[in-house]
């Protein structure tokens, strides 16, 4: 199946488009970020990834303390820059296995609170109005994400929807996914199952007792129905619902998938707090 595309200048969401978007869970906008954008927010990940030193973080990979270490650098990540690798970037003895560049599986989560081009990028005009016709009345921006999806070792991300880890109530996120790069079969473009958003949240991701947990509310599984393939454009936006499954496979292309995310919740419902994603009183959350 392949998915209906539409196109917006302003942010602006035509009724023919919020139909669709109510109907898919999702919303296809092309040429939403013009090629010159994409190109500097690539550069700039770059050069954050390129300051950034692996030794640094070396308990991370090591073998014996790896779990705990990854979890408490993931853990306080909400309200940071933090990179985090490719699960199959290490060889046998914790050594990269090619230059860092090529190494990172994203960055997150608060680029856009503390790097000035994610800052700019994150919170463009034409994002407030699409945020508006979304029906927000308080839109935050909880946090960002760069997905490198890298050649070769690109990992993939399972099936999930995104309200199980940005949780409200009642529920309100809502994913921005920019298409940094052309995102194809080949190298891990996303698959959605449209119109399932409308089934109930089966999870959630909180912390208890100190420690991160997945709480699951329904066991049931997915529905069987036809799956939308979200082969991309660079520069193209896709605005995804919070229950809305999607999943993308492994790239073992020799192209990269640059995409950058942005997550939106309304200021007007609660955030719970045994959120896993915590943000200090010093980086309390924006408005988009
Ligand atoms: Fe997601």
């Amino acid at each position: 199946m392949k998915p209906r595309r539409f196109r917006t200048e302003d942010g602006h969401l035509t009724a023919e488009m919020r139909t669709a978007f109510d109907a898919d869970g999702y919303l296809f906008l092309e040429n939403f970020v013009a090629p010159a954008e994409c190109d500097r927010l690539r550069a700039r990940a770059l050069e954050l990834v390129e300051g950034f030193d692996p030794a640094e973080h070396r308990t991370v990979f090591s073998t014996t303390t790896r779990s705990h270490a990854a979890a408490d650098y993931f853990e306080g990540s909400g309200d940071k820059i933090r990179f985090f690798f490719e699960e199959g970037a290490f060889d046998g003895r914790g050594e990269l296995k090619q230059p860092k560049a090529l190494s990172i599986n994203k960055l997150g989560h608060a680029m856009h609170d503390l790097d000035p081009a994610f800052d700019r990028f994150s919170r463009a005009a034409k994002l407030r109005t699409l945020a508006g016709d979304l029906a927000f009345r308080a839109p935050q921006v909880i946090q960002s994400m760069y997905i490198f999806k890298q050649p070769q070792i690109g990992g993939e991300v399972s099936w999930h929807v995104d309200s199980t880890y940005l949780y409200t109530e009642p529920l309100s996120c809502v994913g921005l996914w920019f298409a940094l790069e052309d995102a194809t079969m080949q190298n891990g473009a996303m698959w959605c199952l449209p119109g399932a958003h409308r089934m109930p949240l089966k999870s959630r991701f909180l912390r208890k007792d100190g420690k991160l947990t997945t709480e699951v509310l329904d066991s049931s599984p997915w529905p069987e129905g036809p799956r939308v393939g979200l082969e991309a454009a660079k520069g193209s936006l896709i605005v995804l619902h919070g229950q809305l499954p999607h999943y993308s496979g492994p790239n073992t292309s020799d192209r990269s998938r640059h995409a950058y995310t942005l997550h939106v919740i309304d200021g007007e419902c609660r955030y719970p707090a045994d959120n896993w994603l915590v943000r200090g009183p010093e980086l309390p959350v924006r408005p988009l």
